[in-house]
């Protein structure tokens, strides 16, 4: 097969670099590895350039298409597109709605007051966005205001996340907030209903757990005992072991 034939293959198959493993012995040293974008991390590249460089073309393939995403009108409004942050082989994805501001300014999600309060509660189970949590949104542009998103931006919006839940592949997510809640399960029911009780998402039917939104959480800090629950909740079915989803 000529070696312009085989490059097509394979980036069709999202492998945009193969280097013949008789190469990589003998010749010069290939070409450096694009860099994971700031905010999120990686495997370091193994041995086997063929099966490393197929995850890494995706992910790299969809930062591009959300930058330049100009599917609904929110692209005029923003200051950027907000991809995710954390590390991309995760066990734990967390779901959020829509940047705001400061996510907007800085590209990255939840970095806010409610990422911090966000950063606290993951840090109460132990987790940390640095190292075993994938974060991101609904949408990837601002909506004005911080209002609601519309169902067209939505609709307009979800595959980039399916995407990125296809590449991170959770063995948990945790959707934060209403919005999150209600647009992955395809429901309008209340939050109220749908926290403290294991759904599944998608073909793997990924468990997936409700909890407030820390937004949320600081306009009524009283319900913050309410998402600790959750969070022990999730927890407890990340470990194989669910509790009772206790019903506060
Ligand atoms: N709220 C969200 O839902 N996501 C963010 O990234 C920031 C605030």
């Amino acid at each position: 097969m000529s070696p312009a034939r085989r490059a097509q293959y394979l980036q069709a198959i999202g492998i945009d670099r193969w280097i013949p493993r008789i190469a990589l012995g003998e010749a010069a040293s290939p070409a450096p590895e694009p860099s994971a974008p700031a905010g999120e991390s990686c495997a370091r590249p193994g041995p086997d350039a063929l099966t490393q460089t197929a995850p890494e073309a995706r992910w790299q393939a969809l930062r591009a298409e959300i930058l330049q995403c100009k599917k609904c009108p929110l692209h005029e409004g923003r200051t950027q597109g907000v991809v995710g942050v954390g590390n991309r082989e995760a066990d734990w994805m967390v779901i959020g709605e829509a940047p705001g501001a400061e996510e907007d300014r800085r590209g990255e999600p939840f970095v806010g007051r409610a990422g911090q309060l966000l950063d606290a509660m993951l840090r109460s189970i132990g987790l940390s966005r640095d190292s075993n949590v994938y974060i991101a949104n609904i949408l990837k542009s601002r909506p004005p205001g911080n209002r609601d998103p519309r169902p067209e931006e939505v609709a307009a919006c979800l595959p980039y996340l399916m995407r990125q839940i296809e590449l991170v592949r959770p063995k948990l997510l945790l959707a934060v907030g209403r919005i999150a809640a209600q647009n992955l399960l395809g429901t309008d029911a209340p939050l109220a209903r749908l926290r403290g009780r294991v759904h599944h998402f998608g073909e793997r039917n990924t468990p997936l757990v409700v909890t407030y939104h820390p937004a949320y959480l600081l306009r009524s800090p009283a319900d913050k005992r309410v998402a600790w629950e959750d969070l022990k909740f999730a927890r407890s079915v990340m470990a194989g072991r669910p509790t009772d989803g206790e019903r506060s």
